[in-house]
């Protein structure tokens, strides 16, 4: 087969397989309008998260040959995409989880694109039966979409006896029946979640996408701030975006167990924001550019 054939579809997407000898600029410029490209534009507000995109594309990329070989009369097996996400708090585990939802709904992965999160509770029942009762209309309403289930380890917690161990049965033989029709993400703290990985032998392999979502770095965190505040078109000043930073190496170096990560600086930022306006209307200072910057002293942070 020459592995250098360019797929096309009606719609304009062009696939390169392209091997050594291909020309690097007709490489480059393919490159450019790649069709996984969509996958960073989805993502363009978010910082960082490289190793997730890249699997996106992976995934998307398998999905478009899948459907070139089906037209070739080629064999083509459909994705599990079950996934487990493990992250400190606030790294952006439930946001890039409901995001995959919509974007896999964008591109034909799945055919409702729905997001349902539970805990805990909307699995487990109080009543022999109830919980294999309760996981299976979950699962049910789940098809074709998301199931995001949150703190996972919760449901490993009550031991042996609790009911907790009928929700993980009944989720592991309902992610195998209807593999290809819903996407199951457990997601969790990591320490928590290797601890209950370990405790239940057989889960990890049936998840063919274990992700890590790290800290963010110094750096990510002003991004990420930045971001929040361009998008509402505001901007912080030099002597805010200094102060921010400074604060932030602080409280990295204090390694908080339970630091919140994206989460602590967008409260941090939504609170910039209301003391600008207090500050703003108690000055009666109302011209484009006073709207615009977050001062200094709009920053409650030490
Ligand atoms: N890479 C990122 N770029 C921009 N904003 C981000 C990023 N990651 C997270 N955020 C923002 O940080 C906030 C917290 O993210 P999210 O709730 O997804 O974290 P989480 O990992 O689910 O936390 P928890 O473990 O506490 O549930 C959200 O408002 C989200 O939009
Ligand atoms: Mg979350």
């Amino acid at each position: 087969m020459n592995t250098n054939r360019i797929l096309k579809e009606k719609n304009q997407i062009n696939i390169v397989l392209h091997d050594a000898k291909a020309s690097n600029l007709k490489s480059v410029k393919k490159l450019e309008n790649s069709p996984l490209n969509v996958i960073d534009h989805y993502f363009q507000s978010f910082v960082g998260l490289h190793t997730i995109k890249k699997r996106l594309k992976e995934i998307y990329a398998v999905k478009l040959i899948n459907d070139e070989r089906q037209k070739n009369g080629l064999p083509a097996e459909k994705q599990v995409l079950h996934m487990i996400f493990k992250g400190n708090p606030g790294t952006g585990k439930t946001t890039v989880a409901r995001k995959i939802a919509s974007l896999f709904y964008d591109l034909n992965i799945l055919t409702k694109g729905h997001f349902i999160e539970a805990e805990r509770a909307d699995l487990v029942g109080e009543y022999i039966g109830q919980t294999a009762l309760k996981t299976r209309n979950l699962i049910q309403r789940a098809l074709g979409g998301v199931l995001f289930i949150d703190e996972a380890y919760s449901l490993a917690r009550g031991g042996e006896k609790d009911f907790g161990r009928e929700a993980i049965d009944t989720l592991v033989k309902h992610m195998e029946d209807y593999k290809n029709d819903f996407i199951l993400i457990l997601a969790g703290y990591p320490n928590e979640m290797d601890y209950f990985l370990e405790m239940n032998p057989g889960l990890a392999s049936r998840f063919p996408f274990i992700h890590t979502f790290d800290d963010y770095t110094i750096e990510e965190l002003v991004s990420i701030a930045e971001n929040f505040l361009h998008d509402r078109q505001y901007r912080l000043t030099n002597e805010a975006k200094w102060k921010l930073k400074h604060h932030l190496r602080k409280q990295l170096l204090r390694k908080e167990p339970h630091f919140a990560n994206a989460r602590y600086v967008r409260n941090i930022v939504e609170k910039a924001i209301r003391a600008q306006s207090v500050r703003l209307v108690n000055a009666g200072k109302f011209a484009y550019n006073d709207l615009i910057y977050i001062d200094v002293d709009d920053l409650d942070i030490d």
